[in-house]
């Protein structure tokens, strides 16, 4: 099936990887991607090696995402890093809302729709996280709960704005735990996310935001998950570890289109 929105396949690689690490890893990544037209591929290396990454990526069509920014411009936020830093290395993506800094670091809608606000006003593309724990889903929770994170983190976005965002679903209950949301599963909350997007946006715009899923998608089940007609790509956090495996994702996407 062929799809409108063009699928964006990115790697979280998550506290993991030394700057020598990631070079390697983006190397075999941009190796095997780096001249696919068809599929937008995103790298999300730790902070500590974007600029190196940014380097390695520089005459490939491979992007480079961070995982996490302050809103502030500037100024005294001891251990935050700011939307120009990002830009500055060439940073075209940025991950919002992950549900592992909601749970740590305690981020809050409102604080993650500060974040997305400021990434837009500077010129990244914010990948704003959504997805429900296992207990709300298990209380039918699930649309009401992401409901609420979407329409919490795009708070104020203009309709102007709204084409430069992608979202996730990534139900919490399938990160890292080898679980699955069945493609059905997902669409069911991809196709709800859209109409919240039409509800806000419009449904010109909403069409073309791109929704990706992400929770243990691996070459093995990313086909299947890829062509359930809201899903546009995914957000890969184990599997992106491994250039091969990451490969089999983006080749799944590549395939599908
Ligand atoms: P896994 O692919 O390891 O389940 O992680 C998903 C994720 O959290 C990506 O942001």
């Amino acid at each position: 099936m062929k799809k409108r929105r063009r699928y964006i396949i990115a790697g979280n690689w998550k506290m993991n990887k030394t700057a020598a690490e990631a070079v390697e890893l983006a190397r075999g990544v941009a190796r095997e991607w780096g001249n696919e037209a068809g599929v937008e591929v995103v790298l999300c290396p730790p902070f500590t090696a974007l600029e190196s990454v940014a380097r390695t990526l520089e005459d490939s069509s491979v992007l480079l995402g961070a995982q996490n920014m302050y809103p502030a411009d500037a100024g005294a936020y001891t251990g935050e890093v700011s939307a120009q830093m990002l830009r500055h290395f060439n940073v075209s993506h940025v991950i919002l809302g992950h549900s592992e800094r909601r749970e740590y670091f305690a981020e809050s809608d409102a604080f993650i729709n500060e974040k997305v606000l400021a990434a837009l006003g500077n010129d990244l593309i914010p990948i704003l996280c959504v997805g429900e724990t296992l207990e709300q889903r298990e209380q039918g929770d699930t649309l009401g709960v992401v409901d609420a994170q979407v329409r919490g983190g795009l708070k104020q976005v203009t309709i102007e704005d709204a084409e430069n965002l992608v979202i996730a679903y990534e139900p919490i209950w399938a990160i890292g735990t080898g679980k699955t949301a069945t493609p059905q599963m997902a669409q069911e909350v991809h196709a709800s996310i859209r109409g919240i997007l039409a509800d806000l946006f419009g449904s010109g715009p909403a069409d073309t935001i791109r929704i990706q899923y992400g929770g243990s998608m691996k070459p093995g089940n990313a086909a299947e998950l890829l062509s359930q007609p809201d899903i546009d790509g995914g957000l890969i956090g184990g599997a992106s570890l491994e250039a091969q495996s990451f490969s089999g994702i983006v080749g799944a996407a590549a395939k599908a289109r």
